[in-house]
């Protein structure tokens, strides 16, 4: 029996162990999915076991994205990259890490048919999560990218980084079509981001990368004030694809059926 992980801290919350044991279930495979809640310490024993086959693979979630990657053995351009991890696995007996949130965030974009080519983003939050949102974006061509976080030398660090992109104050709002919150507020129910964002007027597409809850007060006032509002729940779900997907070799479904499992 092949074991698999997601590991954080918080992580009651990750639906990741509903929807790969789901997958693994329909395609037949002998497998077992599981979530650990562990700190910083217990990063090196877990990825060790991925080499001595204990462990077949590891989800990473926050706040771990950046720090488990001294313990990895090889990584994939989007994780270098973006230097974020989320999927690890051993490939040609080396330890690798790979980022699937970018390919996730994409493929929701084109699930809600929403096209970012030309459009000016802004983005909250400079958090873990940031560079595959940036990437992401930068790959389907938007034509301006701001970002703005409450601590500002963060922003400013991705923009060593990404120089492409554009820092904003915070509590700023700029003319947009597109707003990402990559801010960990809205995990917690009725938590709030105190800006107003609907000065930049209604038509606008709002994105929310939490995905459970499954709407944020963002995308709340988002809605009543005549915008297009969507949760990460498809960059999720593309998030675990890919790593389903890499780890298996299989491709599994997404149907009805699945997206029924994350909404219950
Ligand atoms: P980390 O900062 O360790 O990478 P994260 O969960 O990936 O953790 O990121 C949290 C993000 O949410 C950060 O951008 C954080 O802003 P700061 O860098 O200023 O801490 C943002 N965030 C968290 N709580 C917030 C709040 N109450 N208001 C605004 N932004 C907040």
């Amino acid at each position: 029996m092949k074991k698999y992980l997601v590991i954080g801290n918080p992580i009651e919350h990750s639906l990741s162990p509903t929807l790969h044991n789901y997958w693994i279930t329909q395609n037949k495979i002998k497998a077992i999915y599981d979530k650990k809640l562990i700190n910083e310490k217990e990063i090196k024993n877990i990825i060790s076991q991925i080499k001595t086959g204990h462990i077949s693979g590891v989800n990473v979630t926050v706040p771990f994205k950046k720090s488990v990657i001294p313990y990895l053995e090889k990584l994939s351009s989007e994780a270098n990259v973006s230097q974020s991890v989320n999927t690890i696995y051993l490939e040609d007996n080396k330890i690798t890490g790979h980022n699937t949130d970018i390919a996730g965030f994409e493929l929701s974009l084109r699930y809600h048919k929403y096209d970012v080519k030309d459009k000016k983003v802004l983005i909250l939050g400079a958090g873990g999560v940031a560079p595959s949102i940036i990437l992401g974006l930068k790959k389907m061509s938007a034509s301006q990218i701001m970002l703005c976080n409450r601590t500002k030398s963060k922003a400013e660090n991705l923009k060593k980084i990404y120089d492409y992109i554009d820092v904003v104050n915070w509590g700023d709002v700029p003319e947009f079509d597109m707003i990402v919150n990559a801010t960990s507020v809205g995990l917690k129910k009725n938590e709030e981001i105190d800006i107003n964002f609907q000065k930049s007027g209604p038509n606008k597409f709002y994105y929310d990368v939490i995905y459970n809850p499954r709407e944020t007060m963002f995308l709340k006032k988002a809605k009543e004030q005549g915008n297009i509002a969507e949760n990460g729940t498809m960059m999720f779900v593309y998030q675990a694809h890919q790593a389903f997907t890499i780890w298996h070799k299989t491709m599994p479904k997404i149907d009805e059926e699945t997206l029924k499992l994350l909404t219950k």
